[in-house]
This record gives structure tokens, sequence and C-alpha cells, in this order.
């Protein structure tokens, strides 16, 4: 199982270097290996690597190599393959996010709150050109630093959102002229998000917040999260929260929780169902969230239980409940009737209320549904599926009900390394699960020992120097763009990693997005032919297995792709391909449109694929 890496190439494809500026090259990459050549030639291949990254112990490869490399470097210098470097676009594209524009939606007939969904095919697709970050963008602060405290050029916010203390979730202050802070932590504040955590434990029962795992709650969606304050209480206390709010121009609460670090993503849900599978997640949180629930007839709420697990919470904070006499507050707390009213159709029993918080729970009894017979009570769906969704409509009737996935949340077990039984459900062999698991583990370590700079200087490690510094805290926001199994962030857990995952399931590869969430992780489907819903530089990591030659094989072009990878990475930010040969050769050479730093690694045992390890530059102008 245990891969060796080696580098491909010594010189750096991200320009066009005249002929005899290569060979130069060429000669001097001989003298290199001339001189790295003797230490290396005992038999490091088959040490088993300790501390030292395998990368840095071997170049016997190299020297094989350099014959191959040496016909590609003359291909490239005959102009076979020359993609253009993009410009970088104007300054109002500073936080671009496509799908989004409400002119184009209206005028494309879009009305009745569907302008504010996600339309891919209303937006025309804009100039080629490079997301720039902004004039005052500077690198976040480090996890966890950069979770209470960010740049304030980093995000699109206006002065009065700065000043505003805002709602318990969403108060910030600005610290110094150019930083926010956020006040998370702050238990001295009456209504604090400590206190508040504390007091939905206590609603479901619970002596503390600490105690919401061993409940089943391990996964949380966190509609309209303010700035994640909440989530990030959560997330100390190993509950996995998933904030997800509207597309915003300013203040955005995903811009600003995923600069802090926070696991965010756009999404809403006016027409369309959210991009999760049914049974999905133990709590669906919505505080001030701006869904009017009773719309629609109960079609949010419906929503709402497709998602959440048998025995599931939903917890509502919503300030109009507060009733302090007048004829105004009274009208407001009516309007909760119909709320009421609808839950318990859909076989949800109110466990407490308290001040402005609601939780009811959903049934773990699927019979429930078939004693309701009032007028009203929406219908079983016909045909149950778990099967590839993606834009689909919402809902009138109760999904899930036929789900082999029907397990209430309390009975289930609490890691993320899922038993055979629950493997069998979603039809995974515990062989392969754990063959997978062992892969990605050592898979892993071998690209963190990649992600340093040091992997595209022309003079890498000679042996005996000191080892490279990992990139211990500067990779937060890591993306699986093809996640399978979720083996990658598993294997990021059990190092102890300080990041998060975004575990991505392409629309038209099987469908493992199910499995990924009862594993406690954030997941979501998508189809990598449109851009993803979330805003510029908002990821440290993007990694992609065998992505590429699915998209290669559709109707989409990787080269766009690229760009979009280009948009929601942050400078600095690293990127893993790992794919098949010819699928790598081509993307090398488009990498040079989005000008990242690029550096090709074999793998070992591997004769058919190729690691593309790049990086993304700051750049300014
Ligand atoms: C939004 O759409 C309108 C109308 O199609 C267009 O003029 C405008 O440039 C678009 N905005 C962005 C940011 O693409
Ligand atoms: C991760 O942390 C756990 C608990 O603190 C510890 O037992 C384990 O050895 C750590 N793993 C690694 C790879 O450092």
């Amino acid at each position: 199982m245990r891969s060796h890496w080696s580098h491909k190439l010594f010189l750096k494809l991200g320009r066009r270097p005249p002929l005899n500026w290569l060979l130069l090259c060429f000669v001097s990459v001989l003298a290199l290996i001339v001189i790295l050549a003797s230490p290396s030639s005992n038999t490091v291949d088959s040490v088993p690597s300790s501390s030292i990254p395998d990368i840095y112990k071997n170049y016997r490869r190299i020297k094989q190599q350099a014959a191959s490399d040496y016909l590609e470097i003359t291909s490239l210098s005959l102009g076979i393959s020359h993609p253009r470097e993009l410009d970088l676009c104007s300054k109002e594209r500073e936080n671009y996010v496509p799908c989004y524009n409400v002119s184009a939606n209206l005028f494309a007939g879009f009305h009745d709150g569907e302008e504010f969904d996600r339309h891919c095919e209303a937006s025309r697709s804009g100039p080629r050109c490079l997301v720039r970050p902004p004039k005052d963008y500077k690198i976040p602060l480090r996890w966890p630093a950069g979770r209470d405290v960010i740049w304030s050029g980093n995000v699109k916010i206006t002065k009065d959102q700065f000043l505003s203390s805002g709602s318990m979730t969403k108060r910030l202050m600005l610290l110094e002229e150019n930083q926010i802070a956020f006040h998370s932590e702050d238990g001295m504040n009456i209504g604090g998000v400590k206190d508040y955590s504390r007091q939905i434990a206590e609603m479901i029962g619970l002596g503390s917040d600490s105690e919401f795992i061993q409940a089943g709650v391990r996964t949380i969606l966190d509609i309209g999260c303010g700035f994640g304050s909440f989530g990030a209480h959560l997330l100390s206390l190993n509950v996995m929260t998933i904030c997800i709010a509207a597309y915003e121009v300013f203040g955005s609460q995903v811009q600003l929780s995923l600069e802090r670090g926070l696991p965010a993503m756009i999404g809403n849900f006016i027409s369309r169902q959210l991009p999760y599978p049914a049974l999905s997640f133990d709590m669906v949180h919505c505080a001030q969230c701006g869904i009017i629930w009773d719309e629609k007839d109960g079609a949010f709420l419906i929503e709402v239980d497709r998602v959440l697990k048998p025995g599931g919470y939903f917890v509502l904070t919503s300030p109009t409940r507060k009733s302090q006499g007048g004829s105004l507050d009274a009208k407001k707390t009516i309007s909760f009737t119909p709320i009421e009213e609808f839950t318990q159709k859909i076989c949800w029993s109110l466990l407490g209320q308290q001040d402005e918080t609601f939780i009811w729970q959903k049934t773990t009894d699927v019979h429930c549904y078939l004693s309701r017979k009032q007028d009203g009570v929406p219908p079983l769906c016909k045909g149950d599926y778990d099967a590839q969704s993606y834009y689909e409509p919402l809902l009138s009737c109760i999904s899930g009900t036929t789900s082999k996935r029907w397990v209430p949340i309390q009975k289930r077990s609490s890691g993320s390394q899922l038993s055979s039984v629950e493997l069998a459900i979603h039809g995974v062999h515990l062989e392969d699960f754990s063959e997978d698991s062992q892969f990605w583990a050592s898979a892993l370590r071998n690209y963190w020992s990649l992600l340093t700079p040091l992997i595209f200087s022309d003079h890498p490690k000679r042996p005996g120097d000191e080892d490279p510094l990992p990139p211990f805290n500067m990779i937060r926001n890591v993306m699986d763009m093809n996640a399978n199994y979720g083996g990658l962030n598993a294997a990021f857990l059990e190092e102890n990693k300080s990041v998060w995952v975004m575990n991505v399931v392409p629309v038209n590869t099987p469908n493992t997005l199910p499995l990924i969430l009862d594993r406690g992780f954030a997941g979501v489907l998508h189809d990598w032919c449109e851009p993803f819903p979330t805003y510029p530089r908002t990821y440290d990591m993007l990694h992609a297995n065998g992505l590429l030659s699915h998209i290669i094989n559709s109707e989409c072009d990787i080269s766009n792709l690229l760009l979009e990878m280009d948009r929601i990475l942050r400078p600095e930010g690293w990127v893993v391909l790992c794919d098949k040969l010819h699928v790598i050769e081509k993307t090398r050479a488009l990498v040079t449109q989005v000008r990242w730093e690029a550096r090709v690694i074999q793998l070992q045992n591997d004769n058919d694929r190729l690691l593309l390890v790049c990086q993304k530059p700051f750049l300014k102008k």
C-alpha cells in the first residue's frame, strides 16, 4: 500500500522560455543529477519511510527520467501546446460568484423569490479572466487565531454591518482599522453563543452541550448562520456544523464563515431541494434565518423533514415570538400557529419552548405518518429513493420512510468508522472500506510532505538536509472534489490535522454522499460542469482524485474547471490532482493559463497515473 514519490520534472513549465534557455536548464539538471546521484544510489526505494518524506529521499529515478523530460521540453518549445496566460478580471469581479445574477434571472423570467435562486443557465459566462484579490487582501491568519480575527479587506462588508452589533450569532467588532473580531467565546454576554448552545442541550434533555455527540447529534445544518459563531462553538465540541445561506452581495454569512475557517456554502431552498439526500442531518438550526416557514403549504418544513434523520431535531429561534403584550406582538405570535399545526401533521413533537427558541423532534416511527388522517397531512412519497438528485423541485410529500438509512440518531454508532452493518446499508464491503482508509492514510502523509514551496524549487533538498516544515495550520478549508467514501477526510482526522473537508460527490458518479454524511462529514452533490456555490478565495486546498478523467469524458471543459478552481482557491492555496497519465499531461499544459506553479510527481507503484501538485500565486496585478 505504501507508495513512494519522486520528482518527474525539474523545470518549471510556467512560461515559454526560448529553446537555448531550455537546453541550458537541461544541462544544469543533468549536473544536478550528477551531484545528487551518488548519495541516493543505495536502496532508497526499499527503505520504508519514517519521518523523512519519501519525495526528498528518492532521487534515483530522476536520472532515468531526464531523457523523457527532455522530449517533453522540446515538444513544448516547438509550440505544441502553449495556452496563453489569462489576464486578471476587473475590480468589479473581486467577489464574483457565478449563477447568482438577480437582474439576469429576472430578465430570464424568474420571479416570486426564485430570482434569488441559483440559475447558472441564465447568467451568460463572462470574460475568461482570473478573479483578482481586493487591493488590501492579506493571507488569513492561521487557525485557530483566524477563527476569531479576520482581515476586513478580505471580505465585502459595509460600514453599517461593521458597526452594528447585531444578533447573537452575528456579533462582530471592529478591532483595529483593518481587522474584524468575533466574540463567540464571550460567556459573559447574556444570550451569548455558549449559553444558547447549553440552553438547546437542556431543552432536548441533556446535562450540557458537551453531551451532544453521545445523544447522536454529530452533524448540524445551520441555515442562515449569522457569521458562524454558533458553528464555531459546536465545532469545538466536535459537532460538524455546516452553514448554508443565500447569496449576499455585502456582509455574506457564507463568505465570513469561510474566511474564519468554518464550513459553509451558498444554498437556499426557495423552489428547489437542498443538494443533500434524504436523512442527512441530526439537527437543523435556524436562528432568525429569514425563512417564512408557514409559506408554500409547509413545503419548507417538509424540506427540513426530508434532510433530518429520524429522531433528529429542528431548532427555530425567532424574535417574533416574543410577546411583550400589545396587539402587534399578539398578531406575530398567532402567525406561529400554522407552523405548530403543520409540525404535528408531519409527526414532529414539540420538545420545548423557551424564550424565543422552539425545538421539535422528528419521529423515529414510520407508522406515525400512516396514523395521521386529518386534512392537509402530506402523503408519503411514492417510490422512495436515495437516488442522485440535483435541482429537484421542493416536495409536498414525506420522503425517506422506506430507506434502509431510516435509523434513529440515538441508535447509531458514534465514530466515523462505520460498522459492517452500517456499511452494508450503503452496499459497501468492510474490506473495501478498510483498504480505502489505509490507502488514504498513506496518501495523505505523502501529500502533506509535498505541500511546501520547496517542491517548486530547482534545487530540491539534498539528502541529510533538514526536512521542510510541513504546512501545519496554514491549511484549514479543504475541498475533496471527488470524495468517494470521504477517505481523505477520515485520514485528516486520524492525523489530527486542524482542517475540515467539503466532500463533493460529482453528479454522474456513484452516489456515495449518503455514506459520507453518515460518517458525520460535510458533503454535497455537485455538477463540476457548473461553478461551485461559494465565494472567491474560500479554500486552502483543492484535491481531486480521478475527477479530471471524468470531466474529460463529459461535455465540459477542463480549462473552465481550472478557472473555477482558481476562483475559489485562496492565494498561496494548493491543488493536488491525481489522474491518468495523459489527462495529467494535458492538464499540466492548461495550468499555464491560470498561472499556477505546477509540478508533476510520479507515483512509484502506479505507472498509469500521475500526481500534479500546484500552488496558486498571490497575484497583485
Ligand atoms: C448580470 O446580468 C446583467 C444582465 O444580463 C449584466 O448586464 C451584468 O453584467 C451581470 N453582472 C455580472 C456581475 O455578471
Ligand atoms: C491524534 O490525537 C489522539 C488523541 O489526542 C492521539 O491518541 C493520536 O495518537 C493522535 N494521532 C496522531 C497521528 O498524532
